[in-house]
């Protein structure tokens, strides 16, 4: 995980942030979370427990007996419960079921192995949670284009969200996805390009969030049909999107998944 003593600036664009903040925020985020759901305290990683239960207690929160010391496996789910909740203008917990289980489909076309189908389907459920951080909330949500000055900023939201899974204590290599979703094949993207190819897991993974985000509606943004979401993957091939995830797209029968996911 990330650790700098100064700032972390973002790919490209005149925004940073420094550690410190980057983990009140996220400490923030999580307390939202378990604000829904208080036995989800005992998913919290030790080093920020403390500090997340007492916020919660100031606020009137009554935790029940320790009884999930350990990673829950109902931890995924519970999350993209709350962010339905905290982001339900958004659609957010939608967004995140969505592209968790298009993106293990894609994966599965690609003819992945197991894990790593499963760890495309966790990534892409978690992998937007930095957007309930309220800034990234109130830049996504604007009504509108946001001003010019607020639209980079919204490029923290994978630093944020990566540190929240870390506080959730998820293995690094699930953190990694959620810190890199928004990396491009070109080695382009935010928030930090490291030169590393793309890997298989975020090749599926950014197929689905993109077609995700095209097909359903977004403040400011024109939905597409499936087929016009389609066409721009394809002619997104070898420069956001991965090929062997391009390819595959034809093998995924995604109106079927929308019809019985939106039903
Ligand atoms: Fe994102
Ligand atoms: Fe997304």
């Amino acid at each position: 995980m990330l650790r700098h003593s100064d700032q972390i600036h973002v790919a490209g664009e005149d925004v940073a942030i420094n550690d410190q903040e980057l983990s009140e925020r996220a400490i923030s985020v999580v307390a939202d979370i378990v604000k829904r759901d208080p036995a989800l305290i005992d998913c919290v990683s030790y080093g920020v427990r403390s500090r997340v239960s007492d916020m919660l207690k100031q606020s009137g929160v009554d935790f029940p007996p320790h009884s999930r010391n350990k990673i829950n496996t109902d931890l995924p789910r519970s999350i993209t419960s709350a962010a339905g909740e905290i982001c339900s203008d958004l659609d957010l917990g939608g967004h995140l079921e969505r592209v968790g289980i298009i993106g293990f489909h894609i994966a599965s076309a690609m003819g992945l192995d197991t894990h790593v189908k499963n760890n495309v389907m966790l990534g892409g459920r978690l992998h937007d949670i930095g957007k309930l951080d309220p800034e990234m909330h109130r830049i996504v949500a604007f009504d509108g284009v946001p001003p010019p000055d607020q639209k980079p900023r919204i490029k923290l939201h994978p630093l944020i969200g990566a540190r929240v899974a870390e506080y959730f204590r998820f293995p690094k290599n699930i953190t990694d996805l959620v810190l890199n979703h928004h990396f491009r094949c070109d080695g382009t993207g935010y928030p930090i390009q490291n030169g590393a190819p793309m890997s298989i897991e975020i090749a599926a993974l950014s197929v689905a969030d993109a077609i995700d985000a095209m097909v359903r509606p977004r403040p400011g943004r024109t939905i597409k049909t499936l087929d016009q979401a389609f066409q721009a993957i394809q002619n997104g091939s070898g420069k956001h999107f991965h090929p062997d995830a391009v390819q595959a797209l034809p093998r995924v029968a995604i109106s079927a998944i929308y019809d019985r996911i939106l039903t």
